[in-house]
Formats: structure tokens, sequence, C-alpha cells
């Protein structure tokens, strides 16, 4: 492989050589069997109209291939690009040493570097979709250290919509296309929502032009969940990392992100790579807030509860290191398509937090990735780590290599052996064990607080935000269910007084506009429109009454 300018090696680029080694550098097109193909224009026929053989050993390959050449797509985040490179540590927490906190190594010396590997995204919509749709965008890291993997799969926003993971498939399945018309549906998410107000922090964000970032180069990023890290002597703390765009930050209206989709559906992905291939290389410093671990009761929220922010005020940011992104993928399905990122992924120093939606995800991602890019997706240049793979899992679908150690014994396969297989490795430090005594029941956690942060966040927007969020809320909202309707102004009113009330003035005009525009087709067509989200309808109708009629031929 050639070896790449941040360390790691450059994934998908040929290495001139076949799978058995021999050298092949002619510019002569092959079937994959080698075989060299001379006609790639016609199939093989009986006569030159047809009709054609089952023989066709060469054109059987080429389609069949091609027939499976998709992977199922992420069940959320499918739509994203990627970009390589490197982590500069400093070494440093504050004027502290970082050792006092964690003993991760990448984080120890200043200027000591580890390469990266980064995939942005949007999170509900499909493969292909515009990127200038109202969504999170993920934000996951991949550390490739000297000690494994380590990801860090976070988002642009600090914040999620819900706490507990068991709730994730609905809140997904609510975002998703209805299941019947295969339409995304405003009513559909906000019957979720109301009934779910922890999320109201979240929407408060997301539904302002804080949900729609300029690009991915101008975004923050986030873990979101609570983390720990563990020094030497197994002590722990919690952490949150931040990542902060050295670009600074841009976000667009609707208004805005809609003219933008009308030229340009992948100005995201095509802003990134631009910047890349030009040489300016966007860069991100990374922040991380810290607690003492425990259940903190003089705090009004959880810790562990990802619906809130930890006031910068109390829990200041520490930069501790800075990502620059130097290197485009060379192939987009095999370093973007099928990376794979899980909360999972640690290195020793860093740890879990009790979390439940981090222990949630932990389970999700390589459960997916197993399914999605199969067993053994972690032997895929993209997912391996730089170091050195050495365990006892063989086989399995599309196995490439076995994890054989040179000088050991190949028939140990197991652990433990007194005959030359594999061993434990000495302890990194002292464990970190916390200890638990508690019943185990299914509960909501004591301090649930889902107000006073989105009230605090309405409050904070400046007022071209507010009337974005409000101007959104409402178009959103207008088609809805009444119950839904009253639901969402009354979570709202609980967050701000004059949020709530704005909600439902807008949502009361949007409503009466509606009535008098059925009125008026009533009139004249004879049919009203449905009470459905009256843009959409229009586009419909448009799509119909501007266009051209063509003649069959
Ligand atoms: C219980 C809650 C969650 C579950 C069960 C879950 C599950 C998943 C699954 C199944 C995927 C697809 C992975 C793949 O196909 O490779 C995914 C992707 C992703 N999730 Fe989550 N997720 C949860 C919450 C979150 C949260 C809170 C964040 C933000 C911190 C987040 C960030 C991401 C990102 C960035 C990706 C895309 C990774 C990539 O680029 O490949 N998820 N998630």
């Amino acid at each position: 492989m050639i070896p790449a300018e941040n360390g790691k090696p450059n994934q998908s680029q040929s290495n001139g050589s076949s799978g058995n080694g021999q050298s092949q550098n002619s510019d002569i097109l092959t079937t994959r069997q080698g075989h060299p193909v001379s006609d790639n224009q016609n199939l093989r026929t009986v006569g030159n109209r047809g009709p054609a053989t089952l023989e066709n050993y060469q054109f059987l390959e080429k389609m069949s291939h091609f027939d499976r050449e998709r992977i199922p797509e992420r069940v959320v985040h499918a739509r994203g690009t990627g970009a390589h490179g490197f982590f500069e540590a400093y070494g440093m927490v504050g004027n502290e040493p970082i050792s006092k906190y964690t003993r991760a190594k990448l984080f120890q010396e200043k200027g000591k570097r580890t390469p990266t590997f980064v995939r942005f995204s949007t999170v509900g919509h499909g493969i292909h979709s515009p990127e200038t749709l109202r969504d999170p965008r993920g934000f996951a890291v991949k550390f490739y250290t000297e000690d494994g993997n380590w990801d860090l799969v976070g988002n642009n926003l600090k914040i999620f919509f819900i706490r507990d993971a068991i709730k994730f498939p609905d809140l997904i399945h609510s975002q998703k296309p209805d299941p019947v018309t295969n339409i995304q549906s405003g009513e559909r998410i906000f019957d979720f929502i109301c009934n779910t107000p922890e999320a109201m922090h979240m929407v408060t964000f997301l539904f302002s032009p804080w949900g729609i970032p300029a690009n991915y180069r101008q975004m923050q990023g986030s873990g979101v969940n609570t983390y720990k890290w563990v020094n030497k002597e197994g002590a722990g703390v919690l952490v949150k990392y931040h990542w902060e765009p050295l670009q600074g930050i841009k976000n667009l209206t609707q208004a805005q992100a809609q003219e933008i989709q009308g030229k340009n559906f992948n100005h995201a992905t095509q802003d990134l790579y631009e910047a890349i291939e030009r040489g300016d290389y966007p860069q991100w410093e990374l922040n991380v807030q810290i607690m003492e671990d425990g259940e903190h009761p003089e705090l009004g929220f959880d810790p562990l509860d990802d619906t809130k922010l930890w006031p910068q005020d109390q829990f200041p940011w520490y930069p501790i290191g800075k990502m620059t992104l130097n290197r485009n993928p060379v192939n987009f399905f095999a370093e973007v398509e099928q990376s794979a990122f899980g909360t999972g992924v640690l290195v020793d120093g860093l740890d879990f937090s009790d979390d439940k939606m981090l222990q949630g995800r932990t389970f999700s991602y390589s459960d997916t990735q197993r399914y999605r890019v199969g067993a053994n997706y972690l032997q895929l240049p993209i997912n391996a780590p730089i170091k050195k793979v050495a365990t006892n899992q063989r086989d399995g679908q599309m196995a490439y290599h076995q994890d054989i150690v040179p000088g050991l014994n190949p028939h140990v396969n197991y652990e433990p052996s007194s005959l030359e297989g594999l061993k434990e490795a000495p302890e990194a430090g002292k464990d970190h064990t916390p200890s638990y005594s508690a019943n185990l029941v299914r509960q909501k956690i004591d301090r649930t607080n889902d107000f006073k942060q989105a009230g605090e966040r309405y409050r904070l927007h400046e007022d071209w935000e507010k009337d974005d969020l409000i101007s959104n809320l409402v178009n959103a909202l207008a088609p809805a269910n009444k119950i839904i309707q009253d639901k969402m102004i009354e979570l709202c009113t609980k967050c701000d007084f004059e949020y709530g009330q704005r909600l439902a003035d807008g949502i009361k005009k949007a409503t009466e506009m509606v009535m008098k525009e059925k009125e008026m087709m009533m009139k004249e067509n004879g049919k009203a429109l449905s009470g459905s989200d009256a843009q959409k309808e229009e586009a419909v109708q448009q799509a119909e009454e501007m266009s051209t009629e063509a003649k069959p031929y």
C-alpha cells in the first residue's frame, strides 16, 4: 500500500499487484478472473441480432457483480461524505498535564499526531437526499491510535432528542417516510415529539437555522453522550467532547436552503471535497468539559442526560488538540460507504459512563455493521486499526485473511494454551471499578427538567433565528392534527411563554390561510385542497400545471 502523508495508508489505492502477488500494471481490461476482455461492447449472440446464449461468462460475471454493487444503506445517517486527516494533541488540560485525567496515549504528548478518518452525514434521509434538508448532522471521527481505534461518533448539535436508547427506533420511524405513502410527514414527526417532552431542547435548535448548517466545514461537532476518562490510578472523571470549527460556524434559513437546493443538492459534499483539493484544509479544535464522577444532586439536571448541555460557566471548555482534514478518499465506496463507526470503540484511558443512551448505542452500531457490511467489516482497510491485530476470531463471510502472528503456532486459535498461542496483554494501569447498589428497574431518571434549557435556548436565539424557528414549526404543524398542535403549543409554552404564544398565533394564522385557500379552490375548481401543507400541495399542482406537453412517439 502507498503510505499517505498522515500515516494511515491510502486505503483503496491499487497496490499494483493482483491477489496472488503478480505484477498487473498493464492497461488491458480483464474480468475478475484475470481474463483479458477483447470486446466490452457486444454480448455473445447467435447472429448479430440475438438471441444471447447462457454460457456468456464475461457478460454474466459483469452483470451479476453489477447487480450486487449496493450494500444496504445505513438505517440512519445514510447520506454523507468523508475525508482523511490527523489529530494533533496539546498534551494539557488547561494548565495541567492531561495525564492527571486520562492515560489515553494519543493525548499525552504535545504535538503527537494520530491519523483520523471523519464521516459527516445527515440523519433521517436516504443515501442521495439533498444536503440542504433540516436534520442534525453526523460528525463521526475514527482515530487510528497506537493502542487500536477510537471512534468518537457524534453530531453537530450538542444534545439529542431522547435520553433512553429503547426509544430510538420509534424516534427514527417518526422521521422516516410514512409506511403507507412513503412521504415524510410533519404530523408523524410531531406526533412523536409532542409525546416526548425531553425532545424540546433539541427541537428548539433543530427547527431554527441550527438545523441546516451551511456545509460540513463550518459546523461544530459534539460527542453528545457523557463518557469517562481514566488515569493511571484507575480514577475516573466524566467528560463531554466538543469540536469547534476554526473556519467559523454558519447556518442557513429555510428559504436560503431551498434556494441552494434548487441549484445543487450535493453542495456540502462538493464543498468539502473542493476545499481539500485546493489545500484549504478544514480544522477543528477538540475541547472537553470535565466533571467529577457522580450523580451531582446540586445540579438541576443529570450529568448523564444527553438532552442537556453542561453550562459552560460551570464546566469550562478545555482545548486538548486539533484535527486537520487534508486528504480526500480515492474511492468513495471503499472508504466512506463501508466505513463503520461505533461508540464501543474506545482505547485504554477512555471509558463508558453509565449514560443508558450510550450503552444502547454501543450495542446498535457493531450489530448493524455486521449486517450492513458483513461479519468481517473490521478487516476492511478503512475500518482496520493501524496496530497489528491478533485475535482468535476465524472465518466468516468474505474473510480476507486470518489474524495469524508469524512465529506463533497457527494451529492454536484459542486461548489459554501452552502451545505458543496468543497471550493476554499486561494491564495498562489500574482498572476503573465503579461500584453499584440499586434495584433493577425500568424507570425514567429523576431530574428530567425538560423545559429549562429549551427555554434558555429560545431566548438565546437571535431575532432572525427565532423568526425562522417559529415559521418552520408553523409550516410543519399547520397541516397536523389539532391534538398534536395543541400539545406542541403547550410544550413550547412550558419552555417560554412567548415561544408558545408565537407558535399558537402562527398556527392560527396559517390554518386561517389554508381555510381561505380551500374556499377559493372550492369556488374555482369545485374541489378543495386537502388540508395538508399548502407549499407541498402547490408543488404537486405546479408539476402538472407548469410542465410542457410532449407528443407520444
Ligand atoms: C440509542 C440511540 C442511537 C442508536 C440506537 C443509534 C444507532 C445508529 C445506527 C444503527 C447507525 C448506523 C451505523 C452504520 O450503519 O454504520 C448510526 C449512525 C450514526 N449515529 Fe447513531 N444512534 C443513536 C444515537 C445517536 C446519537 C445520540 C448520535 C450523536 C451523538 C449519533 C450519531 C451517529 C452518527 C454520526 C452516525 C453515522 C456514522 C457514520 O458516519 O457512519 N447516534 N446510529
